[in-house]
């Protein structure tokens, strides 16, 4: 029995080991998580070669003969045994309960010295307002190392913010304000995704999240993109902005977030293509396509996904801005 559990809690130790069940970890906070994570997963471990021993050998030593018709001893209770399996689970579950809420305690806690941005989360598009430097946009742009505390609030249904490097995964509810404290530690670029069902776009609700070294970082509030694709903008500044900058900002537009457009240096394929399906396309056809963007699918995309808002979003003259833009962009 003893080496049927040896051999159990091997196997089970080598499939948890030797596969890398977990993506990386680029936080401060997924080092607490993965160490909750690790502790359960070794008890079940435990506990799954136990069983495993337990349930063959009996299968193997008592299993009746052939021919033997006999019930089975009548045994009626067992005080030790049973007070055994009541102890032990109970010990395990509580011991993963304090260490649950001691790493949820440590996780939430966030050092007075911190930034704090604003998440927005709407169909189907992510923004992130950061308070001190008025300016947002449609990447979530961290500094290595120092604590972040976002504030996560929604439009219009619920989403949940989640950055699998990250861990922390919370949701984004309308009317309430919810928040997710992340220290990231690793720079690099890393996917937000949203993970509550909220609507025929949800699978393409992603943003990106950008943390960069203090030097770059600081090279990024200066206002150099350093590197970065779209979504930047300025918030809230008014004045007269150029086609290309309301294509790439985050407020009130961000089509960038969503359309390739080689002339605004976008990549993102979540939507169509902007090269390719507004070639050759005349104004009329431009703008009916931002304002009412269900009266015309283009092949293998579904309706109901963008927004039917851009006729309300946009002012007249932006929106102007925007046409003419995009006409002079794709050769039409
Ligand atoms: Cu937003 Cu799913």
């Amino acid at each position: 029995m003893v080496a049927i559990g040896v051999l159990f809690g091997l196997a089970s130790g080598a499939v948890a080991y030797f596969i890398p069940w977990l993506p990386d970890s680029a936080s401060e906070e997924a080092k607490t998580i993965d160490a909750v994570y690790w502790m359960v997963a070794i008890i079940c471990a435990i506990i799954f070669a136990l069983v495993a021993a337990v349930s063959i050998y009996a299968g193997w030593r008592f299993r009746a003969a052939p021919d033997d018709e006999e019930d089975g001893a009548p045994i009626h209770g067992h005080t030790g045994i049973e007070i055994t399996w009541t102890a032990i689970p109970a010990a395990l579950v509580t011991a993963m309960s304090v260490f649950s809420g001691l790493a949820l305690a440590d996780i939430e806690d966030i050092p007075d010295k911190h930034r704090t941005i604003q998440v927005t989360a709407q169909q189907f598009a992510w923004s992130f307002t950061y308070e001190d430097l008025d300016r947002t946009t449609g990447e979530l742009v961290l500094k290595e190392d120092e604590p972040v505390e976002l504030l996560l609030n929604a439009k219009d249904v619920i989403h949940a913010f989640w950055v699998p490097e990250f861990r922390m995964k919370q949701d984004a509810v309308p009317g309430i304000e919810t928040k997710v404290v992340v220290t990231p530690t690793k720079p690099g670029t890393y996917d937000v995704i949203c993970t509550e069902l909220c609507g025929l776009g949800h699978a393409v609700m992603r943003a990106r999240a950008r943390v960069l070294p203090a030097a770059e970082y600081e090279a990024w509030l200066a206002g150099e993109p350093g590197g970065g694709g779209g979504g930047e903008a300025t918030g809230g500044g008014g004045g007269e902005a150029d086609g290309k900058a309301i294509f790439t900002s985050a407020e009130p537009s961000a089509c960038s977030t969503c359309h390739t457009l080689a002339d605004a240096g976008s990549t993102v394929e979540i939507g169509p293509n902007l090269d390719n399906v507004l070639e050759g396309k005349d104004e009329d056809f431009i703008r009916e396509s931002i304002v009412d963007p269900d009266a015309e699918i283009a092949e293998g995309f579904q309706p109901g996904v963008m927004p039917k808002d851009y006729g309300d979003r946009l002012s007249d003259e932006e929106l102007d801005t925007l046409v003419k833009y995009l006409l002079e962009a794709t050769g039409g």
